[in-house]
């Protein structure tokens, strides 16, 4: 899938290396999760390029200068969608840390395939804030979406989604509902299974990074 304005993958070689670590069906739990961890850090680097700067005077030890700095401590809030979304809130924490932390927990009703929300935490000036909505996997779509929907009534100043590993199909209706949200990515596979996991993928994420299978 190509590049556009809206989607961006973040094709940088120390992050390319280290999905395909965590690819592999014999990395485990604990490398697993240090691994996200590493690439989250690098996506967070990514997903902050356009972040406003503001100039204030310093001193350095030899002289007076105007220096840049990150625009307002209003920033952000990272919004993990649980569980598996929760494998890159620390990387994430560690380059941005004065951001806030909301959370919000869906599943997808087995018989219905309805998307049913059971736990949204946000911070109170969610407005006055851009919000970056992560999950390491995005594949059918419905559950970002969903996430989205649900985010956008609180009414942040902007949302970015950050994903490790997108399907096209998911890629596809996620912009068709969601146009104005850019997805950042470090990978678009080939498509999905049967149930709908993500080939070749990596797995289920969640599983692999609770060790939960
Ligand atoms: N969720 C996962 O954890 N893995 C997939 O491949 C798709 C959805």
């Amino acid at each position: 899938m190509t590049p556009t304005p809206q989607l961006h993958i973040i094709n940088h070689p120390l992050v390319q290396h280290k999905l395909t670590l965590v690819r592999q069906a014999e990395t485990h739990t604990q490398d697993f999760r240090r691994l996200l961890k590493e690439i989250a850090m690098l996506l967070a680097y990514e997903v902050t390029r356009d972040l406003p700067l503001r100039y204030e005077q310093i001193k350095t030890p030899l002289a007076e200068m105007t220096a840049p700095m990150v625009g307002t401590d209003k920033n952000m809030v990272i919004v993990p969608i649980m569980r598996a979304g929760q494998g890159l809130l620390d990387g994430m924490l560690e380059l941005i840390p004065t951001a806030k932390v909301g959370h919000i927990g869906l599943y997808r009703e087995p018989t219905t395939l309805m998307v049913v929300e059971y736990y949204l935490k946000l911070p109170r000036d969610v407005q006055e804030r851009d919000l970056l909505v992560v999950d390491p996997m995005l594949a059918s779509g419905h559950s970002a979406v969903a996430a989205v929907d649900r985010l956008k009534e609180a009414n942040p100043k902007s949302i970015k989604f950050v994903c490790l590993l997108a399907a096209p199909e998911g890629v596809a209706y996620f912009h068709e509902i969601h146009p104005d949200v850019p997805i950042y990515t470090a990978a678009v596979d080939q498509g999905l299974d049967d149930h709908g996991y993500i080939i070749p993928g990596m797995g289920d994420a969640g599983d692999r990074l609770f060790g939960t299978k």
